[in-house]
């Protein structure tokens, strides 16, 4: 779609597809307009496309519905802001906060490895008041659950509130406008099962509206320690190495799931090597560096594919949730290290790998 004016932002651009007040003030980091990349190795015997969310302000999707949230609580007159968080909520929660003017309360699972150190520099980096619950997500998301019902000045910003979904669902109007129709599939990490449900709805919105001549079907992608909507239970210790996604109690499962079957779709579950080669591929072969939960998309495509869900020619869309730069000791850890040399030609030239020597 020609657009005859510089982006605005997602309650600008798309305002008339949320529920929100004409006349409301909107609260933005110009977030969204991300790019819908061609995958030129990673697809094999499909068209595949990566939508590559971490191209947003604060480096993942939750700025869509972050902004939408926002822009309500202030407009209601919030005095603060609330959520729990496996990190990127966090992020942008202390962002839009701050650009709000208005303080935020972010609370994360304590412990190693729970939270990428990225996401924490950039809560704590705007501002945030930042929380190390002793107890996992789930445990962390009851808790200022229950915090709101005794402070109704502030506003919950996870995406249990629906405003969180109804600006995340223009990501499914930008794959519309990006393509031209929507893909066969979408492939789509879930964690806490909110996005995948506000793909649905988006893409639901635009093919009732007509301006999408179809919907996908959906693949939810789990990662396989922490995979409660592939298994159909409840997983109390969820353990997988993509933090984004170690929830073992979805709060949208009921959606996700109903989105899921609407869809002629399916969840399956892969294994945290099947993530760490789809973040290697996609970094290394594609040029797209994207954060490990983000990469269980791909890993499940692979999946899809080799179990026959997706049919060769078929369409994909894989959404790149997050940006790698949010968790750079992962990437140290899996790729090759850097090499010291002396400041000489020869020495640099010996640093080039055996093909190209001589
Ligand atoms: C990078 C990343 N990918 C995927 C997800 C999963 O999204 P949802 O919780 O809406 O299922 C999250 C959630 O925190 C995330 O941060």
């Amino acid at each position: 779609m020609m657009r005859a004016h510089p982006w605005r932002g997602i309650v600008a651009e798309y305002r008339d597809q949320l529920p929100l007040p004409p006349d409301v003030p909107a609260i933005t980091l110009l977030e969204g307009n991300t790019p819908l990349c061609p995958a030129l190795r990673a697809g094999g015997d499909n068209p595949l496309y990566l939508k590559v969310e971490g191209s947003n302000p604060t480096g993942s999707f939750k700025d869509r519905g972050m902004t939408v949230a926002v822009t309500a609580a202030v407009a209601q007159g919030a005095r603060f802001l609330v959520c729990a968080s496996t990190g990127n909520t966090s992020a942008s929660a202390a962002a839009f906060a701050a650009r709000a003017g208005m303080p935020a309360l972010v609370v994360v699972p304590a412990g190693e490895g729970a939270v990428a150190r990225g996401k924490l520099a950039q809560a704590v980096a705007a501002g945030a008041r930042v929380v190390m619950v002793r107890g996992n997500f789930d445990q962390a998301l009851a808790a200022v659950r229950d915090l709101v019902t005794r402070r109704p000045d502030a506003a919950l910003v996870n995406s249990v509130n629906p405003l969180r979904l109804e600006g995340q669902k223009t990501g499914a109007f930008e794959v519309v406008e990006q393509l031209g129709d929507a893909p066969d599939w979408l492939c789509i990490p879930v964690g806490n099962a909110g996005n995948i449900s506000a793909y649905w709805m988006g893409f639901c919105a635009y093919y009732t509206q007509g301006r999408a001549l179809r919907r996908p079907r959906l693949l939810g992608v789990q990662a396989a320690g922490a995979a409660p909507l592939v298994e159909g239970r409840w997983i109390d210790q969820p353990k997988t190495i993509a933090s984004a996604i170690r929830i073992g109690h979805p709060a949208s499962a009921d959606l996700a799931k109903s989105s899921v079957v609407e869809s002629k779709g399916h969840f399956l579950a892969v294994s945290d090597e099947q993530i760490l080669e789809a973040y290697r591929f996609l970094s290394v072969r594609e040029g797209v560096f994207c954060e490990p939960a983000s990469a269980a998309s791909l890993a499940g495509f692979w999946e899809a594919q080799r179990t026959g869900w997706i049919a060769p020619g078929e369409s994909c869309v894989c959404v790149l949730t997050g940006t790698g730069l949010k968790d750079p000791e992962r990437a140290l850890a899996v790729a090759d290290s850097p090499v010291e040399a002396d400041p000489t030609a020869e020495d640099l030239l010996r640093a080039l790998p055996p093909a190209l020597q001589g």
